[in-house]
């Protein structure tokens, strides 16, 4: 058993938790504000994130949090966990299922444990740092599709109208020659998706931390790469992010890597 395991289980703990919070709030009348240009922000959102940094205050009070719904504090520890108390937003306020909760600890900045929820279908990715990822208690591992042509490939769509004009000019690039290609609307899923061997490959151009801290892990320890597009191995930092089973890894970097931009 892995020396993390303590860890993820209380990372499990109050991503159901929150995921609690979710479900019931996509029973009700929810309070829907702007935070910016196709970004939204809902009472929900709040209260799943009261919901998990309360319990990490109580359980680990030395460790830093990072959370996407509060100003981010000075760090003082080498622990961090990182917080996306609802991803999908857009797709919650639709009530379009596809949305979840993602929980990483961090070690200097290397996630160290990591949970991906998915309330609605009761899907929960974990892992631990060498030990391995799984979903709903099933070991995972990415797939072994090797052709361009073969290839599912997810993505989501950034808020900028610049980086959408970027997407647009990758999308043109990469479908003549790919399987096909998926979004969700909710990238700490999507990156899941590769870890689950559901989809071959994930990319963005611009993810946050939280967005992805506990997917890529889950993604590594499914026996994918997650880099940015330069190859550069991805750490939980805003920026492109390009996870994979790794069999095309570098051949999809140089699809996508071409631009890159604001997003
Ligand atoms: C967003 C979703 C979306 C992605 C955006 C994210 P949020 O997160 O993951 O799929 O394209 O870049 O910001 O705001 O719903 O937590
Ligand atoms: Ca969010
Ligand atoms: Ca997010």
């Amino acid at each position: 058993m892995s020396v993390y395991e303590g860890y993820l289980q209380f990372a499990v703990q109050v991503a159901r938790a929150a995921g609690e919070v979710i479900r019931q709030g996509a029973q009700r009348a929810i309070d829907v504000r702007s935070k910016g240009l196709r970004n939204l922000l809902t009472d929900v959102d709040l209260e799943a994130e009261r919901t998990i940094v309360q319990a990490i205050r109580e359980q680990h009070p030395d460790h830093d949090v990072l959370t996407e719904e509060t100003p981010p504090e000075q760090r003082a520890s080498r622990y961090c966990w990182v917080i996306d108390p609802l991803d999908g937003t857009g797709n919650f306020t639709r009530r379009y299922p596809c949305f979840s909760t993602s929980v990483a600890l961090t070690y200097d900045d290397e996630p160290i444990a990591g949970t991906v929820y998915d309330p609605m279908r009761d899907h929960l990715f974990a892992a631990t740092l060498g030990g391995g990822a799984a979903l709903n208690g099933r070991a995972l591992s990415v797939s072994q599709y090797d052709r361009l042509l073969d290839l599912l490939i997810g993505m989501d769509w950034s808020r900028a109208p610049k980086a959408r004009e970027e997407i647009v000019r990758i999308i043109a690039q990469l479908t003549p020659h790919c399987g096909s290609m998926r979004t969700c609307g909710s990238a700490a899923l999507g990156v899941c998706y590769v870890g689950a061997g559901w989809w071959d490959a994930y990319w963005h151009l611009g993810l946050e931390p939280w967005d992805a801290a506990a997917g890529a892990l889950i993604v590594r320890e499914a026996g994918g790469q997650v880099t940015d597009f330069s190859g550069k191995r991805w750490r939980p930092e805003w920026g492109p992010c390009l996870a994979s089973n790794g069999k095309l890894h570098g051949e999809l970097c140089a699809q996508v890597g071409q631009g890159g931009g604001e997003a």
